[in-house]
């Protein structure tokens, strides 16, 4: 547990992050198993996005559950210690009830529970919604789940979309701190350009992917500029950008243009593909499993997706994380 997460029931200035887990389905699609039924190429592919391989299978729910399970063991948290659940998906196992309630069940949480849809912009904004909901003295520990099967979303037979979505979930346990956590944030979302990824009830998916790429790279840069400012640090001031992991390019293309050179990126996509609200705490776990954040790092979050919605977080990291081989920090 952080050093300065509250006790009490007041309302605490801040909230930290103490615990992260992932969760991705047993089965691995290769690039060359899509290109032994599909008119595409690995070259096409890891070329166009950066993706080699993606997760697919499992249920929301499921993959939710074992994400906020690790979460909560890596806190050392009792499940009735949490007081809130917020879970971000646009892939819900049914259309209702929210599919936090099955989660809130299944690992025996405390409190309340509910879904957020920003698509793949949902988890920054299930993470302001969780800090608010701690600063207002509504919840003090909070377990915050992103999680997405959008396979379920993927017609197989669409080359367009099918080797890039993918599914799985990633967890944080947010606390109550006198340590200031979220420094600064940035949501926004132009509902004009809704219809350019749609998915109807009961079918797949579409998506104008030239005009999605256009606009994500300068949205990025825009709403993660616009945090920077608000919490007055510069990028180089950020020790890891986690950008949503929709297209290595995208990725690419946004921190060169923010100024973050690469070492500074946490990348999965190209093993994980686009997994929409778990992309961003996937890299976030999995970079923090790596080692790679230490106390007092500043962490810049970025996501943008169907909306267009968009979200920047810049937060400041409060436990030190160790790699596989026992080494501290990055
Ligand atoms: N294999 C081979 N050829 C393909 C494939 C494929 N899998 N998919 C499309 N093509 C073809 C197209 O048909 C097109 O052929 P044409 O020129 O004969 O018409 C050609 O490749 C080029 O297609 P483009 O769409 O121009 O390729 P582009 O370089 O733009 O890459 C991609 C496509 C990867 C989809 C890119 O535009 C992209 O990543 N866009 C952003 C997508 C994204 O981020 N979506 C997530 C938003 S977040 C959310 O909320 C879910």
């Amino acid at each position: 547990m952080a050093a300065g997460v509250g006790r009490g029931r007041v309302s605490p200035p801040g909230a930290v992050i103490t615990g992260w887990g992932s969760a991705l389905p047993d089965t691995i699609v290769t690039n060359a198993q899509l290109e032994a039924r599909l008119d595409t190429t690995d070259e096409w592919i890891v070329t166009r996005s950066g993706i080699r391989e993606r997760h697919v299978g499992g249920t929301v729910s499921s993959l939710a559950i074992d994400a906020g399970r690790r979460a909560l063991e890596r806190a050392a948290l009792d499940p009735a210690q949490i007081d809130l659940l917020v879970l971000a998906t646009c892939t819900p196992d049914l259309a209702v009830p929210a599919t936090s309630a099955a989660v809130h069940y299944a690992l025996g949480l405390s409190g309340g529970a509910f879904d957020v849809n920003a698509a793949c912009a949902g988890f920054v904004y299930a993470l302001v919604a969780a800090q608010g909901a701690v600063s207002a003295g509504a919840a003090h520990r909070v377990l915050l789940i992103g999680a997405d099967c959008v396979s379920l979303l993927t017609d197989p037979d669409d080359r367009s979309t099918a080797v890039l979505f993918a599914d799985g979930a990633g967890a944080v346990v947010l606390e109550a701190s006198d340590v200031e956590g979220l420094l600064a944030v940035d949501l926004g979302i132009d509902g004009s350009a809704h219809d350019l990824l749609t998915c109807p009830h009961g079918g797949y998916m579409s998506m104008e992917g030239k005009e999605v790429f256009r606009r994500a790279v300068r949205i990025t840069v825009d709403c993660a500029t616009n945090a920077l400012e608000r919490a007055k640090l510069t990028p180089d001031d950020i020790a890891l950008f986690v950008p949503h992991q929709a297209n290595l390019r995208i990725i690419e293309a946004a921190a060169s243009r923010l100024g973050v050179p690469m070492e500074r990126v946490a990348v999965v996509v190209d093993r994980m593909g686009n997994t929409s609200s778990a992309s961003i705490p996937l890299a976030l776990a999995d970079a923090a499993d790596a080692g790679r954040l230490r106390v007092g790092d500043n962490v810049l979050l970025s996501g943008f997706g169907a909306g267009m919605a968009w979200g920047s977080v810049v937060l400041r990291w409060a436990v030190d994380t160790v790699d596989a081989t026992g080494r501290s920090g990055s």
